[in-house]
Parts: C-alpha cells; structure tokens; sequence
C-alpha cells in the first residue's frame, strides 16, 4: 500500500465527519478536531491510501507547539488499517515536523492499557518520564517524551 502524508485540511475532516468516531477512534469529535485544525500553534498531517480510485483517508496525527515544545495530542489509524505501519509512518511524520519547528522535545500521555501506543512510541525513542495516577477513570496514563 502506497501512503502519502499531507498537511491535514478541514476539507480531509468533513470528509470523515460520519465515520469519525466508529471507524477511527471516539476519543474527541468533530468539533473538537476541527477547532484544532483551526488553531494556530496546531499542525495535524493526514495518511492517504494511494491505491485506491480515490484517494482514501486511513489515519491522521497531530501536535501542539507551546514555545518549544511540542504535545501529541492525537494520532489514529482508520481501525480496518491497523498494524500496517501507518501508524509508524505517522509518528515519524510527527517527529519530523517537529524538528522543522525547531522544537525540543515532544510528550504526550497514554492510558497504560494501551499496549499497541506504548510499544509505537517506545520503538521510535520515547521514554517514560511521568505517571499519572487515575487519569483515565481508574487507569493510569503514561506521560512519554522525546528530546529532539
Ligand atoms: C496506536 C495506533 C495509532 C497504532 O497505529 P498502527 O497503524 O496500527 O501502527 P503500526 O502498524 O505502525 O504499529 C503498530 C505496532 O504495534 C504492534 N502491536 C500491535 N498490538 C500490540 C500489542 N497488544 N502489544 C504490543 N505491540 C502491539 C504491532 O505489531 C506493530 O509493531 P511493528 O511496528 O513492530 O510491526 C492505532 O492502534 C490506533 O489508532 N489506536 C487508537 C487511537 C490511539 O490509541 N492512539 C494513541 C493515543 S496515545
């Protein structure tokens, strides 16, 4: 499968406006995502398949940048496409941009049940550096960070 990163549009997220939350993930809606699109210190990219007709959105990340540094606020692959490497190719991507804006390191928090997340951050370089307690109703969220 052919994946192309581009720079996430309001249009991508209408266009997945009815599937958000069943075929990617509940954690935010709509209005949310599109309130983030529209801020100006976030910076979401979108995964497209490139083998299909038209071109079909399979997963989309993005972060927020305080000053120099940067927070993974969200990063999702369409659930049909999931451990293909998208979600690799999506970090990655974040990384990346991440250093274009010269930014110095990037966190984010994961519930600790979330194995896949986990191992996907571990595996590009992020460390533990932090636990919450009970942040997620009674489980516990990892704060992770790569230094750039
Ligand atoms: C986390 C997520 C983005 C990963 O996307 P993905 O496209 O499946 O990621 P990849 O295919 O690149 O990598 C997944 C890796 O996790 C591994 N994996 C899958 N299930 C696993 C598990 N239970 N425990 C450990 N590793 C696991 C896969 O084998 C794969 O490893 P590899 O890179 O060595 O092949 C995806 O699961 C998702 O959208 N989850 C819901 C949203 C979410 O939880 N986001 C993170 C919030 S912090």
């Amino acid at each position: 499968m052919n994946i192309k990163i581009e720079k996430m549009t309001i249009s991508d997220l209408k266009n997945i406006k009815d599937i958000l939350e069943t075929q990617f993930d509940d954690f935010w809606n709509y209005k949310i995502l599109e309130e983030e699109l529209n801020s100006s210190n976030s910076y979401y990219i979108v995964a497209k398949s490139e083998n299909e007709l038209e071109n079909e959105i399979v997963g989309f990340a993005g972060i927020k940048v305080i000053i120099d540094q940067a927070d993974i606020m969200n990063i999702v692959t369409k659930k049909t496409y999931r451990n293909q490497g998208i979600g690799t190719i999506l970090l990655k991507n974040l990384i990346l941009l991440s250093k274009n804006l010269q930014v110095s390191s990037i966190s984010l928090e994961v519930n600790e049940e979330n194995k896949t997340a986990f191992y996907l951050y571990k595996k590009l370089g992020f460390q533990q550096t932090g636990l919450r307690k009970n942040y997620y109703q009674n489980k516990n969220g990892r704060i992770m960070t790569l230094l750039l």
